[in-house]
């Protein structure tokens, strides 16, 4: 019998775990120094899907570290913990003393000037049960909206906040003084409303609960009221993929395309995940840029509601 060898790149399976958003790469070992080829599947798959999930990954920190570099630059987070001697790692931890707050859904660091690309999460310990994390698809999100909510967004740009990360430090005892200095260090930025991405010229959803404050120019009840709009896009099941953890599973998503919720239903349970950010860049809209290929999908964001038949 002939045995074929076959690359890293090719040994990689991509298993969908909804119609729009989410895929499971199977036959790959993060362990491993990956070929530029895998790194490319990998790449494309993330643009396909947003979000990628890996199984049974038993990977040490420096490998986490290692495997997320090939996407970009990693950051330092200046608010949240960190893993002792790791400053790229955020350490998530949750159990009876802090009950889990990431239960909001949002884009990560959208409060920086260039946010992030993308994020790879390790959980370390998972509760028995609970604990899950919802994904929801913001191009999908973007294109349900109705026509008339696409027209009030379009060009608009809105200011984003580390507003619940102060709010924390001032309870754990920050002085004023170095409250501003981080207010100075991360002044508001200015994001659009609706992002192109820049790699899949693809139009998202980009304000979050957690860190848009208002859509500048707007009287603050009408920028209040159309963000609820463009929030409740991510609470539709139809947008989201839900996904179960086990200790060493990674989720590696896209943080211009997606949004997450952390869903905080294990209190006073355990759970201990580990997060390295990739850094991204400025967001901006292109209405000209073309859309690169679509990739084959059987829904396409607009929902078909019980009010319809
Ligand atoms: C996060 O919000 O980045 C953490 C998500 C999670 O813990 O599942």
């Amino acid at each position: 019998m002939t045995t074929i060898d076959r690359t890293d790149a090719e040994r990689i399976t991509i298993t969908p775990q909804s119609p729009t958003i989410g895929a499971e790469l199977g036959g790959i070992d993060l362990r491993t120094e990956l070929s530029d080829d895998a790194i490319g599947v990998v790449r494309q798959a993330l643009l396909d899907w947003q979000v990628l999930f890996f199984r049974d990954q038993h990977i040490t920190t420096e490998q986490h570290l290692a495997f997320a570099r090939r996407f970009g630059d990693l950051e330092v987070h200046p608010f949240a913990p960190e893993k002792p001697g790791c400053p790229e790692v955020l350490a998530i931890t949750h159990d009876e003393a802090s009950h889990g707050y990431e239960n909001l859904w949002h884009s990560d660091v959208t409060w920086r000037l260039e946010p992030s690309l993308g994020s790879v999460l390790r959980l370390v310990e998972c509760p028995d049960l609970g604990g899950d994390t919802l994904f929801a698809d913001m191009y999908a999100a973007y294109e349900g909206l109705p026509q008339r909510i696409k027209a009030e967004v379009e060009g608009r740009v809105a200011r984003h906040d580390f507003a619940g990360f102060r709010k924390r430090m001032i309870g754990r005892g920050a002085t004023p003084e170095q409250i501003e200095e981080f207010n100075a260090t991360y002044p508001n930025p200015e994001h659009p409303v609706i992002r192109t991405h820049p790699e899949t010229g693809r139009k998202a959803i980009y304000v979050n609960q957690a860190f848009t404050q208002e859509i500048v120019g707007m009287d603050a009840d009408e920028s209040a009221e159309l963000l609820d709009v463009l929030y409740r896009q991510a609470s539709y099941p139809e947008y989201q993929v839900r996904f179960t953890w086990r200790p060493d599973s990674i989720a590696f998503w896209d943080n211009r395309a997606c949004q997450h919720y952390a869903v905080s239903d294990y209190y006073p349970q355990v759970r201990r995940a580990e997060r390295v950010t990739i850094i991204g860049d400025a967001p901006y809209y292109d209405p000209a840029q073309a859309p690169a290929e679509l990739p084959e999908r059987p829904f396409r964001g607009v929902i078909k509601r019980w009010s319809d038949s």
